[in-house]
């Protein structure tokens, strides 16, 4: 990551802190394991709450062609950044609780860098429902969390019919993270 976009985020936390809600942009090893699984063939990808790019990148270095990677974020300075950062990809300057709208069908994976757990429960529940419109079935909703519970509430869990697996805890980030892969009943 180059200074100037650790700089950008630092920037906007300090302006938004209640969008921004991290640290520090999400270390290679918590990105590495947000994309584990990310297949080029298996189709297209979503991303939610860009930032800098971060785990966009790590999305790309799994052979993603940019074209089938949709980025969604709702700051104009970092959408402005994505846009200079990655040439061809799909960037989406609107809130991810319209990510059921996105024109993508049968997306093999949503992979989230927001700050889920401290959204009121309605926008939670638009991104979740929308993220299960666009995944092809049994494709996983990926989402990182600081905290030592599951980082969707437990209503939606219930309510959507959600299961998880959860990674071990990745140290090497600030604050150490687990990424948490939820997929929905096939009902
Ligand atoms: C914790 S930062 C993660 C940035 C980057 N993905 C990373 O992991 O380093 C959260 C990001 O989500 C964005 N965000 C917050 N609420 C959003 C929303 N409702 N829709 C789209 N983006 C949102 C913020 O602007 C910020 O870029």
């Amino acid at each position: 990551m180059a200074g100037s976009d650790f700089a950008l985020f630092m920037g906007q936390l300090l302006r938004r802190p209640h969008q921004v809600v991290a640290l520090a942009p999400s270390s290679r090893f918590l990105c590495a394991e947000m994309v584990a699984g990310i297949d080029p063939a298996k189709g297209p990808v979503i991303e939610l709450g860009a930032g800098t790019g971060n785990i966009t990148q790590a999305i790309l270095d799994r052979g993603v062609a940019p074209e089938n990677l949709h980025s969604i974020e709702m700051n104009p300075e970092f959408c402005d950044r994505l846009r200079a950062r990655f040439p061809g990809l799909n960037v989406h300057q609107m809130s991810a609780g319209d990510v059921g709208d996105l024109p993508v069908e049968n997306a093999q994976a949503v992979v989230s860098g927001l700050p889920l757990l401290s959204m009121p429960l309605p926008l939670q529940r638009d991104i979740l429902t929308g993220t299960f419109r666009r995944v092809a079935p049994g494709g996983p909703y990926v989402q990182f969390t600081y905290g030592p519970k599951p980082p969707v509430a437990r209503a939606l869990r219930e309510d959507l019919g959600l299961h998880w697996r959860v990674s071990r805890k990745i140290w090497w980030n600030m604050p150490p993270a687990r990424v948490y892969r939820f997929t929905q009943n096939p009902a």
